[in-house]
């Protein structure tokens, strides 16, 4: 009788559970919760873990720079390819903690300067910052740009600079390149013209200084807003990533998480006062540090001319005067200094470019720009941003330093600013994943045991009823 009632009670467990499991299952409660705790850990507020990581990023970020050395200045001076040889990396971390931060009333935005400091790293790094680096005496070029049409300040910049031995190219130590020096040219020019300053570095201004106010959505009231931007020193921002084309000379900036991601979306990068915006789409899969990630990166469209992307003839400035593509004029962001951004080695511009310097060999592994992110909670676990400096270097006849130089988009350094994810972080993550994963199997276990215990169930109904049929089968034989 016990036993009978036992046998019953777990049928009707069995059917419970069976019915319940799969009715959670498809009502797909579970992944609702999991998703929506995750959006409202998705919150800048002081305390959350998603505030600390925002306020003080844990992984480190490494700048690195490669320089272009020219071998051959004189014979580019009388028409040749300019012929260079790569050196780097000189590396430098790189310190970017969120500062004055302040929330608003109700909690829905943030405010803060971004402060970036760089500390270089010898052990990591090709030889000292005293390197010596021949290249462009960009100074040189951006004046005689700007004098090019006055011939009488051509001739006295161009016979102050033959006196001072000033030419077209010029060797500096890597401290100086990226840093700044005082130059000589800019020195005289600022005796008559105060505003010209006399320092010149292609990063002399970033050095533990801030680009300014970003004013930040926490996310309170749409997850999807995580730390997006919505003012910069009081413009607004369109774009989910911080930066602009200025910017990216400058340094680099980028919110360190992105809600749930999926493989059709695209990721814009950098938002500019240019009207310029660079986005990224779905690449492949990718693991970094054993987590499956989305790898992301700019399409090649992107970087493409005007008859390819009609969109980009509006980038061609002054308007019409197109450069080609995988070049950008940064020129007006460079008080007047003749700035061509591309990607390194030209990757994904027009051959021509790559073709015009000796020594340049583009590779999509090492050239491209790449983002890593984690699917199911948008973290970046790797980043790469890849750009290069180059100079527009043109014979000015009104300058004899110019010589027979071709006109020639000249490549000076180009750098990779990138992140990993540090194993702390890592193993957070993993967690989340494990507990996630979990959580969104509850209905798929509660099946199982269902259909254990519903086994067990037939097994016991099947052993009970045996004995009782073979009893019943020999009682006639034992009565007759
Ligand atoms: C966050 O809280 C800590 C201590 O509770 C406080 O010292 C800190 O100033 C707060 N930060 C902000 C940005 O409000
Ligand atoms: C939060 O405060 C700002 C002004 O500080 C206001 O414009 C906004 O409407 C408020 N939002 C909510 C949800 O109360
Ligand atoms: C940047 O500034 C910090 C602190 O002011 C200094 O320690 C560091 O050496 C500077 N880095 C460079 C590359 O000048
Ligand atoms: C770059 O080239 C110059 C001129 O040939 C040379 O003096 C210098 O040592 C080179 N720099 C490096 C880091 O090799
Ligand atoms: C970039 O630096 C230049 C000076 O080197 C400065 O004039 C410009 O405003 C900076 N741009 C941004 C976006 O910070
Ligand atoms: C634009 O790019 C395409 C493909 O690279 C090329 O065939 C075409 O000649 C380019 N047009 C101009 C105007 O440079
Ligand atoms: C870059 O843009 C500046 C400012 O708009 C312009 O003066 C210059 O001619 C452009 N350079 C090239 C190579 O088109
Ligand atoms: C940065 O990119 C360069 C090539 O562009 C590569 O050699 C280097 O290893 C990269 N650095 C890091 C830290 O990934």
């Amino acid at each position: 009788m016990l036993k009978s009632c036992f046998i019953y009670t777990l049928g009707l467990f069995s059917f419970v559970f069976l019915i319940v499991g799969l009715s959670l299952a498809l009502s797909n409660v579970f992944p609702e919760v999991v998703q929506s705790e995750a959006k409202r850990e998705m919150v800048l507020k002081n305390g959350t873990v998603a505030f600390d990581a925002w306020e003080k990023p844990p992984a480190p970020i490494y700048m690195q720079f490669y320089f272009f050395n020219l071998t051959n200045p004189l014979e580019v001076l009388d028409g040749d390819r300019p012929a260079v040889v790569e050196i780097g990396p000189y590396t430098y971390r790189e310190y970017r903690p969120m500062e004055e931060v302040s929330f608003d009333d109700n909690g829905t935005k943030v405010a803060a300067v971004n402060t970036k400091t760089y500390i270089f790293q010898l052990n990591m790094s090709r030889g000292p910052e005293s390197d010596l680096i021949r290249t462009v005496n960009i100074p040189a070029m951006t004046v005689m740009g700007l004098f090019k049409d006055e011939p009488f300040f051509a001739n006295l910049i161009s016979s102050y600079m033959r006196d001072k031995q000033e030419g077209l190219f010029t060797t500096r130590t890597v401290g100086e390149l990226l840093w700044g020096y005082q130059d000589t040219l800019l020195q005289a020019l600022h005796v008559f013209k105060p505003d010209v300053d006399p320092f010149f570095g292609l990063f002399s201004k970033n050095n533990a200084s801030n680009d300014g106010q970003y004013v930040f959505f926490t996310g309170q009231q749409n997850y999807t807003d995580f730390a997006r931007v919505d003012t910069w020193n009081g413009q607004s921002s369109l774009n989910w990533w911080t930066t602009d084309e200025c910017n990216m000379i400058n340094g680099t900036n980028g919110a360190a998480f992105h809600p749930v991601i999926t493989k059709n979306e695209k990721l814009y990068m950098f938002s500019s006062d240019l009207c310029r915006s660079l986005y990224a789409v779905y690449e492949e899969d990718v693991t970094v540090k054993g987590i499956p990630a989305y790898r992301f990166s700019p399409p090649s469209e992107v970087f493409a001319n005007e008859t390819v992307n009609p969109i980009n003839a509006g980038f061609c400035v002054p308007s019409g005067n197109c450069l080609g593509s995988g070049v950008l004029n940064v020129s007006t962001c460079k008080q007047g200094a003749p700035v061509i951004m591309s990607s390194p080695h030209f990757y994904q511009g027009d051959e021509r470019f790559a073709r015009s310097v000796f020594g340049m060999r583009p590779n999509k592994k090492d050239h491209q720009t790449v983002m890593d992110i984690h699917p199911l909670t948008g973290t970046i676990l790797q980043a790469a941003k890849r750009l290069q400096v180059n100079i527009y270097v043109e014979k000015i006849p009104t300058f004899s330093q110019t010589g027979n130089v071709n006109t020639i988009i000249f490549p000076i350094v180009y750098l990779n600013e990138s992140v990993v994810i540090d194993d702390s972080s890592v193993d957070e993550l993993a967690a989340v994943v494990f507990k996630q994963n979990v959580v969104t199997n509850i209905p798929f276990m509660m099946i199982g045991v269902a259909i254990l215990l519903g086994g067990v169930f037939m097994l016991l109904v099947c052993r009970q009823k045996i004995p009782e049929s073979t009893a019943a089968e020999r009682q006639p034989l034992l009565a007759s």
